[in-house]
């Protein structure tokens, strides 16, 4: 955040102060939606949720520090009052762009957004002051949140947008305009709100790269034909990556350690650095190549690129997040969230990793999958038999009896069992897994899957 006023705020969201007794207090620090996360110096931003409305929060949320709170009504503290809050962080957020200007790099896609955010913002950061998305804020709180903690010294801006419904990327790329945009993939996540298919998901994810300027670049996905069918939308040059010959930032020699992370000879224009990722499963090549064409647009050259992805950790939880048990047992939980690409990638990376060890995979529903969810839960329950876990449990009624009942009939001897909730699976988990197990715990998010996987790897 640079410094602003209260009064300069005011008048940049069009608001109205109330019960303010200094108007020139000073704005210094990020703001925040969630009472908890107030930094001192920093605005709140009452919001009102499902569930909570932030406006209940507003007292304190000032005595945790805010200056003032940006709401829908007098609270009581000082706030700065506006029809709509969300489109007054929004405008907050593109007049703090305007002066200071960073370069926006835009990326989205079905799976991998936020995997490949960190890794970019890992390469990009030992190069430039670099802010980049926090967690999966992407979305158009998230996205004016992220922008409100860059400041003068911010060079690079890396923002995740979530694509859930046309118009959403016109919306946040208007907010905060990129001159970078990145493409990762068109899965089969969120079609349900999207509309029918792949090609509704690629229409509105293609909004990203509609609104670079001609100086821009857009990086798009070599191995994903949806992506690749982009380059017609932008003004912007296009450069392609991937595993593709023909992308012009891709992965050679490509080959994996027993600990399921992959190493590859990594080529760009500028020449060609060997990779060694410390994250597990062959998918994340796609996504460091991702990250590799933003840093080659950028300027970065091959060896900078290769050792900034080097010493990438995971920094996201829930996702492939390996604990080690004293026991020897080694817990993958991967209950941030799921998608049929994301499962298949999860259970081949937790199959590499364990070798010859006994596999318990943990899964619940994947939601959003639309009319062909039976189908798709099926096709991973074959998919656990076909690699030869030694147990499945399923968790909850529904879709994931399909899954069950797919693994049985595959008759490769994987044990199922079904349980009816995540309590339910714990429990069963807990009586089945021996030392020396790798387990792997995955479902959608708010099937709360990821309880269980903190509980089972001692947290
Ligand atoms: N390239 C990929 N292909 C398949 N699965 C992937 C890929 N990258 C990450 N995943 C898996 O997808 C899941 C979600 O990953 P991540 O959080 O990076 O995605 P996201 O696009 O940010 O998701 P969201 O839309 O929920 O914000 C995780 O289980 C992760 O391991
Ligand atoms: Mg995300």
């Amino acid at each position: 955040m640079i410094p602003m006023t209260l009064n300069t705020i005011a008048q940049v969201v069009g608001a109205r102060l109330y019960d303010v007794r200094d108007p020139e207090a000073l704005v210094t620090a990020p703001s925040a939606v969630d009472s908890r996360e107030v930094v001192p110096g920093g605005l709140f931003a009452a919001t009102a949720g499902a569930r909570v409305d932030g406006h209940d929060y507003a007292a304190g949320a000032v005595a945790s520090g805010a200056v003032a709170v940006l709401a829908s009504r007098p609270v009581g503290v000082p706030a700065l009052v506006v029809e709509d809050v969300q489109l007054a962080l929004g405008l907050l957020a593109r007049h703090l762009l305007e002066h200071i200007g960073p370069t926006v790099i835009g990326l989205t896609g079905s799976v991998g957004k936020t995997t490949t955010k960190d890794l970019l913002a890992q390469v990009l950061e030992r190069h430039a002051p670099t802010v980049a998305t926090d967690r999966s804020f992407n979305n158009e709180l998230g996205l004016p949140l992220t922008v409100l903690r860059a400041d003068a010294t911010t060079r690079y801006l890396v923002l995740e947008m979530g694509a859930g419904r046309k118009g959403d990327l016109t919306y946040l790329t208007g907010l905060a305009p990129p001159r970078i945009g990145l493409v990762l993939n068109v899965g089969t996540a969120h079609v349900e709100r999207m509309g029918s298919g792949p090609a509704d998901v690629a229409e509105a994810k293609g909004e990203l790269v509609e609104a670079l300027p001609a100086d821009g670049f857009a990086l798009l996905n070599a191995d994903d034909p949806y992506v690749l069918g982009m380059a017609g939308r932008t003004k912007a040059r296009t450069l392609l990556y991937g595993r593709s010959p023909e992308a012009l930032v891709r992965a050679e020699d490509v080959r994996m350690d027993d600990r399921a992370r992959t190493a590859f000879e990594l080529v760009t224009p500028s020449g060609r650095a060997p990779v060694r990722l410390d994250l597990i499963g062959e998918h994340q090549v796609s996504n460091a190549l991702a990250a590799a064409a933003v840093a080659t647009a950028l300027g970065l050259d091959a060896a900078e690129i290769a050792d900034g992805l080097t010493a990438a950790r995971r920094r996201s939880s829930g996702r492939l997040e390996i604990v080690a048990r004293p026991d020897g047992v080694t817990v993958v939980n991967d209950a941030y969230n799921a998608s049929p690409e994301s499962m298949r990638a999860g259970l081949r990376a937790v199959k590499a990793l364990a070798g010859t060890r006994r596999t318990v995979a943990v899964l619940g529903a994947m939601g959003q999958q639309a009319d062909a969810s039976r189908a798709r839960h099926a096709e991973v329950g074959r998919l656990v038999a076909d690699l030869r876990f030694d147990v499945l449990i399923a968790v909850g009624a529904g879709d994931p009896l399909a899954m069950a009942e797919a693994a049985e009939s595959a008759d490769q001897g994987v044990a199922v069992h079904v349980v009816e909730d995540v309590p339910g699976a714990l429990r069963l988990a807990t009586a089945l897994v021996r030392p020396g197990d790798v387990v792997f715990v995955k479902a959608s998010s708010e099937i709360g899957l990821g309880a269980c996987a903190r509980a089972l790897a001692g947290a």
